[in-house]
């Protein structure tokens, strides 16, 4: 069972110059092979994304622009995470409790998944989600 513990922010590694930042993610970067890349834009600020875990799918969560919070819930413990900064991911293992909220006026939230898009692996009733975890 995974715990909120094992979520985490992964630095992702940037080059700087007088033209700007470029941050680059590869193989090593973060923890599984990407199948998958969406991203969430125009969304409003008084919208509530996410709400679901994933039986199989290993996600990284970036702020390419704006700032957003997720909330990430084990069943047992919660916690809140600001993000804002285009060079850090937020890791988010199997079988954790998601919620994405407050996001700012021209946020951009990307997601790299280890899976293809399969709705039977989602786990959308926290009730289902909290049951699961009992066994
Ligand atoms: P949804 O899971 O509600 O988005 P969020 O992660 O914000 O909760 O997905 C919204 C819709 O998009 C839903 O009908 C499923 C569809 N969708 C795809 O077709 N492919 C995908 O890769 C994803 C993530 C969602």
């Amino acid at each position: 069972m995974n715990t909120i513990q094992s979520v985490k922010i992964i630095n992702i590694p940037k080059v700087h110059d007088e033209r700007g930042y470029l941050a680059v993610i590869e193989k090593d970067t973060i923890p599984f092979p990407i199948k998958r890349v969406y991203y969430l834009y125009d969304v409003p600020n008084d919208s509530f994304r996410g709400g679901h875990a994933h039986k199989n799918q290993e996600s990284i969560i970036i702020a390419l622009s704006g700032s957003f919070e997720v909330i990430v819930d084990d069943g047992k413990r919660k916690q809140r995470i600001m993000l804002n900064k285009p060079n850090q991911g937020l890791y988010i293992p199997i079988q954790i409790w998601r919620e994405i909220e407050n996001f700012s006026s021209g946020a951009v939230c990307l997601v790299l998944a280890s899976t293809n898009y399969d709705e039977n692996e989602y786990i959308r009733e926290y009730s289902k989600f909290c049951n699961q975890l009992l066994g």
